[in-house]
This record gives C-alpha cells, sequence and structure tokens, in this order.
C-alpha cells in the first residue's frame, strides 16, 4: 500500500506541467500554440526564452529528481525505484493535469537518471552535448541520449537499471515521433539559426 501510495504521488508530481504554467503566467504564451507546441523546456526557451527555458528544465528536472531521492528512503530496491521513476516521467508524458497529453519527457528522465546513476547520467550527457553540437538538433541529442543510457549502464554495477532506461527510451523516441518526421523533412528547427 505504501509502494502504490509513493507510486501515484510520483505519477502527480510528475504530472505537473510547469512548462505551460510559466509559459502562461511569466510570458502570456502558451506553449501547445506555439513552436513545436510542446510544454517542455526545449520549446518554453524557444517560445519565452533562455531564461524561463532553464527554469523549466530545473523544474522538470526536479520532478524526476524528487520522487526517486525520496523513494530511495522507504526502499532501495532497484524495482521499486525503477517504477517510482517510470511513474514520474508517465506523469510528465501524460498528464491527469492535461487529460492524457504531456511533453517528451526528456528533462524529467534526466532527473530520474540523476536520482539513481549520476555519473553514468554525466556520460550520457556528455554524448548528448556532442550529438547536439554536431547537429545542431537537441531532439537528436535527446533521442541519443536515452539510446546510449542502456548500453553504458550494461557495464556499470548499476546494471538493474538497464530494463528502466530501456522502456523510458522507448517512451521518450515514440514523444519524438513529430521531431523525427521533420528531421527525415529537413524542417526540424536547428537552435544554430533562429
Ligand atoms: O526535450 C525535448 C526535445 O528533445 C525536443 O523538443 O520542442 O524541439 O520538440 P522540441
Amino acid at each position: 500500500m505504501v509502494y502504490l501510495t509513493w507510486w501515484l504521488l510520483a505519477y502527480l508530481c510528475g504530472a505537473f506541467p510547469f512548462g505551460l504554467l510559466i509559459g502562461q503566467v511569466f510570458c502570456k504564451v502558451d506553449p501547445r500554440q506555439h513552436g513545436s507546441k510542446n510544454i517542455g523546456a526545449t520549446n518554453v526557451c524557444r517560445v519565452c526564452g533562455l531564461k524561463y527555458g532553464l527554469l523549466v528544465l530545473g523544474l522538470d528536472l526536479l520532478k524526476g529528481f524528487l520522487p526517486v531521492f525520496v523513494g530511495s528512503f522507504i526502499s532501495n530496491s532497484p524495482w521499486f525505484l525503477s517504477l517510482t521513476a517510470l511513474a514520474a516521467v508517465s506523469g510528465h508524458m501524460f498528464s491527469v493535469f492535461l487529460y492524457g497529453k504531456g511533453g517528451k519527457g526528456v528533462a524529467t528522465t534526466v532527473g530520474v537518471c540523476l536520482a539513481l546513476f549520476p555519473k553514468i547520467l554525466l556520460i550520457g550527457l556528455i554524448f548528448f552535448v556532442f550529438a547536439v553540437w554536431i547537429t545542431g538538433y537537441i531532439s537528436v541529442g535527446s533521442i541519443f541520449l536515452v539510446t546510449v543510457l542502456p548500453m553504458l549502464l550494461l557495464f556499470s554495477e548499476k546494471i538493474s537499471y538497464m530494463p528502466l532506461t530501456l522502456v523510458l527510451g522507448g517512451l521518450v523516441i515514440l514523444k519524438h515521433k513529430a521531431n523525427i518526421e521533420r528531421l527525415i523533412a529537413g524542417t526540424e528547427k536547428s537552435w544554430r539559426k533562429k
């Protein structure tokens, strides 16, 4: 019962749409109507500016980090923490406050990974920066990040979190369907040209 309650709390925490709130309150814009129409940090940055984008990035990351970090005081079992992480990221992607819609889950995934395996995440983020630097697309970096994480875990003592990263990676890639279509069509927005 404690576990179920915690997973529900983790889902509700992840479901809070900070991107939408910050867009509407601070720059009077609904990010769902502009740019990529996503409520994530990248689109808030695109639509409202870097300051608000970074704020959303931090808050969306915390939505993933906190439930897993605090949850580790309830149990350190990898399956309990994996399901807590999945609940938080699913909350962001399929928010009850947005009638089942939501963001792409990258920042929240980074938050859960920060709580579970910070060193491996850091290596993954190096791949992310490299992919964004080479291609100019945040979406390519995000897809690259979630693809390399399970591979990095395979060679680490945190291998028990590999199933989690495979599921999260699959969900994040599915959520990037429109980005992948735009990349193929050559219409994806690069961060290099404004
Ligand atoms: O983190 C989401 C990013 O990978 C893509 O965002 O707004 O360009 O679809 P966006």
